[in-house]
């Protein structure tokens, strides 16, 4: 798609790959709606953007009211792109996680996402050309130990993608999975990081990842992308011969439990 003039609501822009994919959005010429719960983090942000008439909107994505207003500032605006990228994770075992922790996962990682898509969907078909990319993860196509949750809603997500990219196929919204490795930022705790060093596991910078997010929307029709080598490789053998990912995942079993308990 072509990506000039176009604008674009991103949730979880002060995050580390937010941070990184709004710099290289508003280097394209989108103009952006910015949220995070954090204002401040927001105003930091606004600041180090080219281009002009990016507006920022500080506002908890969990709760309704506060999606309510994001839905009338995006409304007066308009909006060809929906980024869902807010997240959260935990690194836990099932066992340790309560109640409110699950819940919260849930809601923030799948729930909201789903309802965003649904309620800013009228916004987004008026619009000649426009997208919603769900930024999903690796771990949204690998069942991983420690992420047992997240797992769980960034599978929902993908699915829930697929589904809707086939439900809107003769429109002109088109729905994009994204979905990146570890990278690194400050949503992996000094656990997960020290996990990922012990288990040798490739991490990339925010920036490359929003080079890629980048040159995948730039595509005539993009399509899920799933980024890093062997993790894509890994993805495909999983659908395919998901025994032989759970040998070779047994043997990292006693590093992420010594980390996650
Ligand atoms: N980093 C990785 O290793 C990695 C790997 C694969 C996929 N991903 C995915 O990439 C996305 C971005 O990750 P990241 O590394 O940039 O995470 P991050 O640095 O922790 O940033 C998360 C962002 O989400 C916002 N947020 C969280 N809860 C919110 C809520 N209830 N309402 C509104 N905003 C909320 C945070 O801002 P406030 O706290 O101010 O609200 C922040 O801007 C996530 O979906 C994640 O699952 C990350």
């Amino acid at each position: 798609m072509n990506l000039s003039r176009k604008t674009a609501l991103l949730t979880g822009a002060t995050g580390g790959i937010g941070n990184a994919i709004a710099k290289a959005l508003a280097d394209e010429g989108v103009s952006l709606i910015l949220t995070a719960r954090n204002g401040d983090k927001l105003t930091a942000l606004e600041s180090q953007l080219d281009g002009t008439g990016h507006l920022i909107h500080s506002c908890d994505l969990t709760k309704a009211e506060d999606r309510k207003v994001l839905q009338r500032v995006c409304a007066e605006r308009g909006i060809d792109l929906l980024i869902n990228n807010a997240g959260i994770n935990h690194l836990a075992l099932l066992e340790k996680m309560s109640d409110s922790e699950l819940a919260v996962m849930i809601e923030t990682n799948l729930t909201v996402p789903m309802l965003l898509c649904r309620d800013f969907l009228p916004l987004l078909v008026d619009r000649p050309e426009s997208a919603i990319v769900n930024i999903g993860s690796i771990l949204g196509s690998i069942g991983y130990a420690g992420s047992v949750t997240y797992c769980a809603t960034k599978f929902g997500l993908r699915g829930f993608s697929e589904a809707l990219r086939r439900e809107l196929a003769d429109r002109s919204v088109q729905v994009v999975y994204f979905s990146p490795r570890a990278t690194a930022t400050s949503f992996n705790s000094s656990k997960m990081v020290a996990m990922n060093e012990a288990l040798g596991t490739a991490v990339d910078s925010a920036e490359w990842v929003a080079e890629e997010f980048i040159n995948t929307l730039k595509q005539k029709n993009p399509h899920n992308r799933y980024l890093g080598w062997p993790e894509k490789f890994f993805v495909r053998l999983n659908g395919l011969l998901p025994k032989l990912v759970d040998k070779a995942l047994f043997k990292q079993l006693p590093i992420i439990r010594r980390f996650a308990e």
